[in-house]
């Protein structure tokens, strides 16, 4: 067992990128570092605005998500010091549960030597959020096509296409998956079903393929966001008009609240987009931080030639975001 201090990296991701419900996802470049080593006596450090009033003692997702790792691995290691710096905000679409979850697995995974391979690691991420996108992009990077039946999880990772860039504009307003999961049906019409088959594969050709003209025709859903509209305001002009103003594409990120927009890097109406999509949400009386970000490559990972004496934000503060 390692008795080293182990720091792990894991993307934000964002979920669904419109029709994929539950099944596509996306890696960003904001990112979550989560250091643990075994400890005489349980302590929990959270760094940085974004993790205001995440639970410090044992009842921590990060510490209970380790915990499960041990135990499928046959070890006992109950007391662990943990320190986390995030910068992927907290409920707004941009799966930062996701990714304190992924963290919490690999670095957990480090500290018993990788006992546990990495499919074993995104089925038990699955499993604890209950669905296979966010987390499947945190953990492998890129875009990921993912399938969970309840008992095994399947994921194909894709290549994003070089050309493509990402606007997320998010609310200054928190918005809980589970509300933003209580407002969708549960049943829907055979064309209704179609309709959004055909999106998604649509989107996933378009997006394997590097074919960035499909994408407008392909990021549609009738699944759920046309059901979460009343809970963002200005949305449902967003997503009709984003695309007159230089978006290839628009969905509601995750469960949202984050409006995210796909771009062409060479586009000319960057200042354009960034303007229609304040404007838009300020007329509804909704203040958004535009972040212009581009997709990881390489999904969550553990570091190297890490500063053993020194503390997690001296050893990552060259690489946050300032
Ligand atoms: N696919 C999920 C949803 C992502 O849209 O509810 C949220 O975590």
């Amino acid at each position: 067992m390692a008795q080293r201090k182990v720091c792990v990296k894991v993307p934000a991701s964002t979920a669904n990128l419109g029709p994929g419900f539950d099944v596509l996802g996306m890696a960003l470049n904001l990112y979550a570092w989560i250091e643990m080593s075994t400890a005489e006596q349980t302590k929990i450090e959270l760094v940085g605005d974004q993790l205001t009033g995440i639970p410090t003692d044992k009842t921590n997702l990060i510490y209970t998500v380790a915990q499960q790792v041990f135990d499928k691995a046959g070890v006992s290691i109950p007391e662990l010091h943990i320190a986390m710096y995030s910068e992927i905000p907290l409920t707004r679409g941009l799966g930062s549960s996701a990714s304190a979850i992924v963290g919490a697995l690999l670095a957990a995974n480090a500290l018993v030597d990788h006992a546990l391979d990495k499919q074993t690691l995104f089925e038990m991420a699955t499993a604890i959020e209950t669905h296979p996108d966010n987390v499947g992009a945190s953990l492998y990077g890129g875009i990921v096509v993912t399938h969970w039946d309840g008992e095994r999880a399947q994921v194909l990772r894709i290549e994003p296409p070089k050309q493509l860039e990402v606007l997320v504009a998010v609310p200054d307003f928190q918005l809980s998956t589970e509300k933003a999961r209580e407002v969708l049906p549960h049943l829907f019409s055979m064309q209704e079903t179609v309709n959004n088959i055909g999106y998604s594969s649509l989107l996933v050709a378009a997006l394997a393929g590097g074919h960035l003209q499909m994408i407008r025709h392909a990021m549609k859903d009738g699944l759920h966001q046309p059901f979460r509209s009343g809970l963002i305001p200005g949305m449902t002009k967003i997503l009709r008009e984003a695309t007159e103003h230089g978006a290839l594409g628009v969905a509601l990120s995750g469960a949202g609240p984050t409006l995210l927009a796909l771009v062409d890097r060479a586009s000319h109406q960057k200042q354009q987009l960034e303007q229609f999509l304040l404007d838009t949400l300020r007329s509804e009386g909704v203040n958004a931080a535009l972040h212009w970000l581009e997709p990881d490559l390489q999904g969550a990972h553990e570091l190297t030639g890490y500063d053993q004496n020194s503390t997690l934000f001296a050893n990552i503060q060259h690489e946050v975001r300032k």
